[in-house]
Formats: structure tokens, C-alpha cells, sequence
């Protein structure tokens, strides 16, 4: 579950959240585009269930080469952007909680999060691995991408640490609406740390802003 202040400022933050994407820094956007070429060779003629899915962002990516895509995200203001974007594959967008979300077991050939785990509780990391590893299929992969910190600086606007060692930092909205919001970093040996025990780690590639990860099941 998801706490009230996150859920909150994700619903409010829906008409502006996709500035993250059209910043003006060619080594963001070379970033982002190389793994938009990544995540459509992943995708391809699979089924997809993406979790988080927010404005639908990488949702479009993905149906351009997908069989189908499931895509889940508790905001109705997120998935109402997401249903304004025309798709190249089959999309059901389903609002939910993520953790709630009765996925049909080992039936999808990707799933998906796009800058979702930052924000998952470390102390939590036990039953989330589990969420995305039941509905994987036997030949199945799992896609991740996130944040790495800006200018060296990854207690930018950090407020505190919880007793897990999860990071909260300030989050400002255009008209300076202020939340507190869990989000986590990590250098490219602790992220080895998180996937390594659990998954077969098919790629990471950690750059400058963003990271992300191929992983497979590593059930025999
Ligand atoms: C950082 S945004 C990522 C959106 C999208 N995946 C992207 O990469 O552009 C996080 C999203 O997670 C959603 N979210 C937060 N908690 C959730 C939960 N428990 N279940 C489903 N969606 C959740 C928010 O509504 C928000 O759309």
C-alpha cells in the first residue's frame, strides 16, 4: 500500500508530470531514448503487464512493438492522460492499487515499472518482488527504470531517513504545493544487492541520470 501523501501528490502532480521527460539536456534525453529503443525490443509480440503505469509514458513505448499491454496505476488523473494517447497494441488500463491487483499467475512476458521502485519501501522489498514475480511467465522478463541523483547531490531537498534508511525528500508542485515523498537512490553495487539474490540480471545500465535492468526469472 501505498501511503496517503504519495497517492496524493501522484493524483495532483498528474497534469505536470510528464515535464520529466522533455527536459532540455541532450544526455537526459540520448538516456531516455536509447532505453525507449531497449524497452521496444523487450516488449515485442509479448503480453505486458506494467505496474504504476501513471500518464502512460512508456505504455505508448512499449504498444508499439507489444502483443497487449496491462497497464495499472491508482490514479485516475494519471490514466486519464494515459487514455487520451493512441496506442499501437491492445491496452487495458485498470485503476488499482498495484499490491491489490489479482494479476492471473505466470501469464505475462513482461512486466514493467518505470520509475516506481525509488519509491518502494525498502522494508517492503520482500512482498514487491514477490508481486512482480507471480505473474511472470516461465520466459518471462521484468523492466525497471529510475532515477539516479542530480549533480552528485542525492540528498537534494532530503528532509530525513526513516529507521529502514528509506530517503524523504520535498516535492514541489507549479504552484508550490509542497509533499514529502519517499524516494530512494542507488549506486549501481546495491542495486547488484536488491537483484542479484532474487533474479537472473539480464542487463543494468547505470548512466549518468537514469538506471535500469532486464531481469529474469531465476526459478528452475
Ligand atoms: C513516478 S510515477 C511513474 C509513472 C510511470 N510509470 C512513468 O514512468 O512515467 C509513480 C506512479 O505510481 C502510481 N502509484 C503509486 N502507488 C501505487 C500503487 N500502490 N498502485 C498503483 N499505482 C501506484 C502513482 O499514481 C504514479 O502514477
Amino acid at each position: 500500500m501505498t501511503d496517503h501523501q504519495t497517492v496524493q501528490y501522484y493524483r495532483d502532480r498528474a497534469r505536470e508530470y510528464e515535464a520529466i521527460y522533455h527536459r532540455d539536456d541532450p544526455v537526459r534525453q540520448k538516456e531516455l531514448a536509447d532505453e525507449a529503443d531497449r524497452l521496444r525490443t523487450l516488449a515485442k509480440g509479448r503480453r505486458v503487464l506494467e505496474f504504476a503505469c501513471g500518464s502512460g509514458w512508456w505504455t505508448r513505448i512499449m504498444s508499439e512493438t507489444a502483443e497487449s499491454i496491462v497497464a495499472v496505476d491508482l490514479s485516475k488523473e494519471m490514466l486519464q492522460i494515459a487514455a487520451s494517447k493512441s496506442f499501437g497494441c491492445p491496452v487495458d488500463l485498470i485503476e488499482s492499487d498495484m499490491t491489490l491487483y489479482n494479476a492471473p499467475p505466470a501469464s505475462f512476458g513482461l512486466i514493467a515499472l518505470g520509475f516506481w521502485f525509488s519509491h518502494q519501501p525498502r522494508e517492503n522489498y520482500d512482498d514487491f518482488f514477490e508481486m512482480i514475480r507471480r505473474p511472470l511467465a516461465p520466459d518471462g522478463r521484468i523492466w525497471m527504470i529510475d532515477n539516479n541523483p542530480f549533480e552528485d547531490d542525492p540528498l537534494h531537498e532530503h528532509t530525513r531517513f526513516d529507521q529502514h534508511g528509506n530517503n524523504f525528500k520535498t516535492r514541489r508542485l507549479n504552484d508550490g504545493r509542497e509533499y514529502e515523498i519517499l524516494k530512494n537512490y542507488f549506486t549501481e553495487q546495491e542495486l547488484r544487492g536488491c537483484f542479484v539474490p532474487r533474479f537472473n540480471l539480464d542487463r543494468l545500465t547505470f548512466g549518468t541520470y537514469y538506471w535500469s535492468v532486464a531481469l529474469r526469472c531465476n526459478c528452475s
